[in-house]
């Protein structure tokens, strides 16, 4: 149980300053349980609070914790560079209470993204002894065969990396389609890995992270859902 201001809350939710915020308030702009609040000073406690601001309508929330289904020509950096960031896919609110990507796709990757504000969650989520399968489906230049399955699974080594590195699981999906499973997220990995095994990744889509599935989420790309503690055990070793 926590109770704040209502400035401090809708600064807290990412609506801006705590200056903005009462000036919102003290405008009548603010509901909560569908009648105005005009005193930017009153308390309530945050545990479920929903509230509207300009008739739109939110919960508190202390954290987010979203997973985007991520387009093509989209990057993940905090100051994209050549096409938009993935932020732009959000509510503005987002950017502003620092929900960041938990890791990186490429910008023409597509698939499932993870996102939160929470530092100890991405900081989890991201940490190398955090073994959690990543499934990708690769479109290959060239067609797959047995031996590049069995390349990609043995481990093929890359430059700047002491160890090859090896697929967990590895299955052609079709001529030129395969399914890789990796627990490491090494920068370019999985197009890395078919070029030092000798073909070309044209195209590349993360599906599942942990248990968690792309097409049991029922995401439009470009679209996000909040996930919730259930579907967050999910990106759990070992569930
Ligand atoms: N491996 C890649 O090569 N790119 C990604 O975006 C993710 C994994």
């Amino acid at each position: 149980m926590s109770k704040m201001t209502l400035e401090r809350i809708l600064q807290s939710q990412g609506f801006g300053t705590r200056k903005w915020c009462a000036g919102r308030v003290a405008a009548g702009e603010v509901r909560i349980d569908g009648q105005i609040v005009t005193d930017p000073r009153r308390v309530f406690e945050t545990d479920g609070l929903e509230f509207s601001v300009y008739e739109e309508p939110w919960r508190y929330r202390a954290h987010v914790y979203i997973a985007l289904h991520k387009p093509a020509d989209y990057e993940c950096s905090r100051k994209p560079s050549h096409h938009p960031g993935v932020l732009s896919l959000l509510p503005e609110q987002f950017a502003l209470r620092d929900v960041q990507p938990v890791g990186r796709l490429d910008h023409d990757t597509t698939g499932l993204l993870l996102m939160s504000d929470d530092g100890a969650f991405i900081h989890q989520q991201s940490s190398p002894k955090h073994h959690v399968p990543k499934v990708y489906v690769a479109t290959t230049h060239e067609p797959v065969t047995p031996q590049l399955v069995a390349q990609l699974l043995q481990g093929v080594k890359l430059q700047d990396e002491p160890a090859p590195l090896s697929a967990v699981l590895c299955e052609q999906l079709g001529a030129h389609q395969l399914k890789i499973v990796l627990e490491q997220g090494k920068y370019h990995q999985v197009k890395r890995m078919l070029a030092a095994a000798g073909n070309h990744c044209t195209a590349l889509c993360r599906t599942q992270i942990g248990e968690l599935k792309l097409d049991e989420l029922a995401l439009a790309e470009g679209e996000w859902c909040y996930l919730d503690e259930a579907a967050r055990a999910l990106l759990r070793p070992g569930v």
